[in-house]
């Protein structure tokens, strides 16, 4: 393992060490040392060749999107690539109760995140309606200064990523903690309207797409033909 990757999940252990997987919290300054370490991570640190990966991406029988496992420690957090083969979009959903990191590894798209207006404790069902704020339409990209963003509870909770119409968008992704579907669930959403102040929205909960599948990738798929870390 790359030392860059070995010293994030060694920071990350030993930052959520204590954290209680049935009431989990950060502070803002542990959201913002998180930031920090997958801030400077790329491709080359996890083994991965992005040569290879998008060729994977345009075999015509690979799901549009497929997720690669880097790591997880059990409860507390999972750490792993999403790809998206281009012009695909990953509908539109949640991380209940969750804190989660995106850092673009390569290509570009977009991330519309909304945050819901009122504290969620319970879970929705579908049909329900949710009050949201827009809180970021932002394009993305593995270039400095907009590739990394991230989401709390009750802040950026809601998103649709897209990648871009000629590219693909291939990111790294750390969930804090990983969904059990107990305390820690997805709902799906779908855009009902937007309110006279261009800020608010309503949220209607919907049931999983079912044009929405995602595979698994291997590491010996995508894999550099020199590694540059060690197993
Ligand atoms: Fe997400």
């Amino acid at each position: 393992m790359a030392g860059r990757l070995k010293s994030i999940i060694v920071n990350l252990n030993g930052l959520l060490k204590h954290k209680h997987h049935e009431n989990f919290k950060l502070s803002s300054d542990e959201v913002q040392t998180i930031r920090n370490n997958l801030k400077g991570i790329s491709s080359d640190e996890l083994g991965i060749c992005n040569f290879k990966l998008n060729e994977e991406l345009c075999s015509s029988t690979r799901a549009d999107i497929s997720y690669l496992k880097v790591c997880s420690n059990g409860q507390i957090f999972d750490l792993g690539v999403f790809a998206l083969k281009k012009d695909c979009r990953m509908p539109m959903h949640n991380h209940h109760g969750m804190y989660g990191v995106v850092k673009v590894l390569f290509g570009s798209g977009r991330i519309q995140s909304f945050s819901p207006i009122r504290e969620t404790q319970e879970h929705f069902s579908i049909d329900d309606i949710v009050d949201a704020e827009i809180v970021e339409d932002m394009s993305v990209s593995a270039k400095e200064g907009s590739n990394l963003m991230h989401l709390e509870p009750n802040s950026g909770n809601i998103h649709a990523i897209t990648a871009d119409k000629n590219s693909p968008l291939v990111f790294l992704d750390l969930l804090m903690p990983p969904y059990d579907h107990l305390n820690y669930t997805v709902s799906y959403f779908e855009l009902v309207s937007t309110g006279e102040c261009r800020k608010k929205c309503k949220l209607k909960v919907i049931p999983e797409p079912t044009d929405y599948r995602c595979d698994q990738l291997d590491y010996a798929a995508v894999i550099q033909d020199n590694p540059s870390f060690e197993n």
